[in-house]
């Protein structure tokens, strides 16, 4: 998908997005922002923050900056959020392939469920990589192409990959070659384990 496709089906998808892909993806939102184990005062870039479903489980005294392309999911961010999150938590329309915040900027980059969504999953971490401190945490939640007997469960969830815009076709080891990321763990998370959930450390 192109950008502008990405808008467009997100402003189709905005309405229903936490009936459906709200309790299919929460396992794997409470697990990483769990891993990330924030504290008061860590300054948080979220990606691909969508309608913020992850949003209202940050601490408080965390401050967080969440980017979408598409306004129709932030729409739906901005109304889930208390006063005293909207104080601490900022939510801007931006492309995460191009992010217009300073290198170093950010303790901990997180992207759920969006690599593989974007049109340049490279331009995203690339991106994530130089907004975040040097020796910062990186955490990526996605779903990757599968080998062996679960290719046959990737070929039964194919048409909701197709839904979101998700990349059929995106092999783990792939993805770690071009990103080119300092992993410290990955963790299988959701129904089947059939999404992943990575840890890496920024140089
Ligand atoms: C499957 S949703 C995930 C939303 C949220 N992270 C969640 O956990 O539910 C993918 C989100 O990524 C956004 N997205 C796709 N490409 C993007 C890009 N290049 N820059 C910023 N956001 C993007 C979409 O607009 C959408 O809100």
């Amino acid at each position: 998908m192109d950008e502008r496709s990405v808008v467009t089906a997100y402003r189709r998808l905005s309405g229903t997005y936490d009936r459906f892909f709200g309790p299919v993806f929460e396992q794997g939102r409470q697990v990483a922002i769990e891993k990330m184990g924030c504290q008061a005062g860590d300054r948080v870039l979220e990606v691909g923050v969508g309608t913020g479903l992850s949003l209202t489980q940050y601490a408080e005294g965390v401050e967080v900056v969440g980017i979408d392309v598409s306004p129709d999911m932030l729409e739906h961010a901005r109304e889930r959020l208390s006063e005293e999150q909207r104080s601490r938590i900022t939510l801007t329309e931006m492309d995460a392939q191009a992010v217009d915040y300073p290198d170093d900027s950010f303790d901990k980059v997180v992207a759920m469920y969006v690599v593989s969504v974007a049109p340049d999953p490279k331009k995203v971490v690339d991106e994530m990589k130089r907004v975040c401190k040097p020796g910062g945490e990186l955490f990526i939640v996605n779903h990757f192409s599968q080998k062996g007997p679960m290719a046959k469960l990737e070929r039964l969830a194919s048409p909701l990959s197709k839904l979101v815009g998700f990349r059929p076709s995106f092999p783990l080891d792939d993805f770690l070659a071009m990103a080119d990321l300092e992993v410290i763990d990955t963790q299988n998370v959701n129904a089947f384990g059939y999404w992943t959930l990575i840890h890496a450390r920024n140089s």
